[in-house]
């Protein structure tokens, strides 16, 4: 078993903190029409973008390697067309059954849980691998140029039941290394506080870097600054990827 991240402890808060988070929702969803299914996500999650894919009647395979937020991912995707598999995106040669697909996705960072150079080797010879012929690969991670000043608590948002979430971040340039400590408060009716922490550690990829890794495994692809296919330029908010073997 490889070691890696575990969102077990995290999942409800994961659920409650990004249910609003919309804004990727159309990009994928749109190129799973345009490409067909099953589409297979890597690390789906609670199942976000799966669900929204699996409502325009698209078969997804959804890969999850925490029991916690797949027992989710489970419940919010009843009744919709997502087979939820207890996997890792690094040993997809294990999965099964054995299958090419049209369309593989991997949202909202979920390469930032590739922390070292065999790691992301290993995710993208397999994702070349799994895809049928003509298919695409598209993902998004997060633009490097965004982060901000260290140690400063932000206020992430407030919701029902007296909760309210703030973040701050911890970065380490050396190692492309970006902590995001979660402090979750909850306060009673009495007006007694609860607070829990939650800590998550992602690697963060530079855009040329990013570039090179695809065209190591003979990929091309269109590199955008947002879901609506924007050029990238350095204020873009994400660095979306559309890619192909050629
Ligand atoms: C930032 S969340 C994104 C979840 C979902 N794609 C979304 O858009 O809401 C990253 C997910 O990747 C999963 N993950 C982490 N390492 C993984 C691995 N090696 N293989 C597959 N999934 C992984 C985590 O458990 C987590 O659910």
């Amino acid at each position: 078993m490889l070691q890696g991240v575990d969102y077990d402890p995290i999942a409800q808060f994961y659920a409650l903190n990004y249910a609003h988070y919309t804004d990727d929702l159309e990009f994928y969803a749109r190129l799973a029409e345009d490409y067909g299914g099953p589409v297979l996500e890597l690390g789906a999650g609670t199942g976000r973008v799966s669900r929204a894919i699996a409502r325009r009647g698209i078969e997804v395979v959804a890969l999850e390697p925490s029991p916690a937020m797949r027992r989710l991912g489970v419940e919010y995707t009843q009744d919709l067309p997502v087979r939820w598999v207890s996997g890792d995106m690094r040993r997809l040669e294990a999965l099964r059954p054995r299958q090419a697909y049209p369309l593989i996705i991997a949202p909202f960072n979920a390469f930032m849980h590739l922390y070292t150079l065999e790691e992301q080797d290993a995710t993208l010879s397999g994702i070349a691998q799994s895809l049928a012929q003509g298919g695409r690969l598209a993902f998004d991670l997060y633009n490097p140029a965004h982060i901000g000043p260290q140690g400063v608590l932000q206020h992430e948002g407030d919701y029902p039941g007296g909760i309210s979430v703030f973040i701050h971040q911890t970065h380490e340039a050396a190692v492309q290394s970006l902590t995001t400590h979660y402090l979750v408060d909850q306060r009673s009716s009495r007006g007694t506080l609860k607070r829990q922490t939650f800590t998550l550690t992602q690697r963060y990829f530079t855009r040329y870097e990013l570039e090179r890794w695809l065209r190591a495994f003979g990929f091309h692809f269109r590199l955008f600054g947002g879901f609506h296919r924007e050029p990238f330029s350095a204020e873009a908010p994400v660095m979306a990827v559309l890619a192909w073997l050629g």
